[in-house]
């Protein structure tokens, strides 16, 4: 059967990982969480205190890391890796969180993430979910989806997944991180957070995430 990638970007807190995690499991396809990969370069630079202003640290900085995927003995879930380290506890607080948007704005974090996400896309068979996927990663992916939603109830489902994982924080602060991460996405010069010209829109506002997931297979499978 052919392989294709499944490239998945859309706004912040829009349900894109947990759809593209279903998504890949009906399709027997891998899933790559591109945001996570962010995440992780960014829990590092926060660690190491490296001031992003400078972008001689953050290069030097970038030369010393890897970031991977591993699975987990314990869940059976892949997660992303820093150093052959799994850091997914790490990587979903609001302080990284707060400061993912700046990180990724930064072109030698992108230059160096993107060549290993176009590696791991190389035999196909993928799903693939952040900003530029389908715009920058892989532009001539066979199916691009861009996912979007109310902003209200991307914060209202956000809350919900940060409390079933002991997070905490507020309804208000949620929608501030999501409006600003979304803003800085959408504006930065590198690689903005844009919808590919070929891309097909799924507004998630007032769908079951099933209806979702079912959405995007179908989409995939009309293509394999
Ligand atoms: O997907 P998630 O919300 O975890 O992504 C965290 C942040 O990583 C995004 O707000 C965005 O700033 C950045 N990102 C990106 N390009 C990607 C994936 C994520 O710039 N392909």
């Amino acid at each position: 059967m052919k392989k294709i990638i499944v490239a998945l970007d859309g706004h912040a807190g829009c349900g894109k990982s947990s759809t593209a995690k279903i998504v890949s499991k009906e399709l027997g396809y891998v899933y790559i969480d591109t945001g996570a990969m962010y995440r992780a370069v960014t829990f590092h630079f926060l660690e190491n205190k490296i001031n992003l202003e400078n972008l001689d640290d953050v290069e030097s900085e970038l030369a010393k890391i890897t970031v991977g995927f591993d699975k987990n003995p314990e869940t059976g879930a892949i997660e992303v890796t820093l150093n052959g380290e799994r850091v997914e506890a790490h990587i979903r607080t609001m302080e990284v969180t707060n400061n993912v948007s700046n990180v990724s704005a930064i072109k030698s974090v992108r230059t160096f993430l993107v060549a290993e996400q176009q590696k791991m896309g190389i035999e196909k068979g993928i799903v693939m979910d952040g900003r530029d996927i389908g715009t920058v990663v892989f532009p001539t992916a066979e199916l691009k989806v861009f996912m979007t939603a109310d902003v209200e109830e991307r914060a209202r489902r956000r809350q919900i997944e940060m409390e079933s994982k002991g997070l905490t924080a507020s309804f208000e602060e949620i929608v501030e991180n999501l409006k600003e991460r979304d803003h800085i996405d959408s504006t930065r010069e590198e690689s903005p957070l844009r919808k590919a010209d070929d891309a097909l829109v799924l507004d998630t506002t007032n769908l079951k995430f099933d209806d979702q997931v079912k959405q995007i297979v179908d989409w995939a499978n009309a293509l394999i």
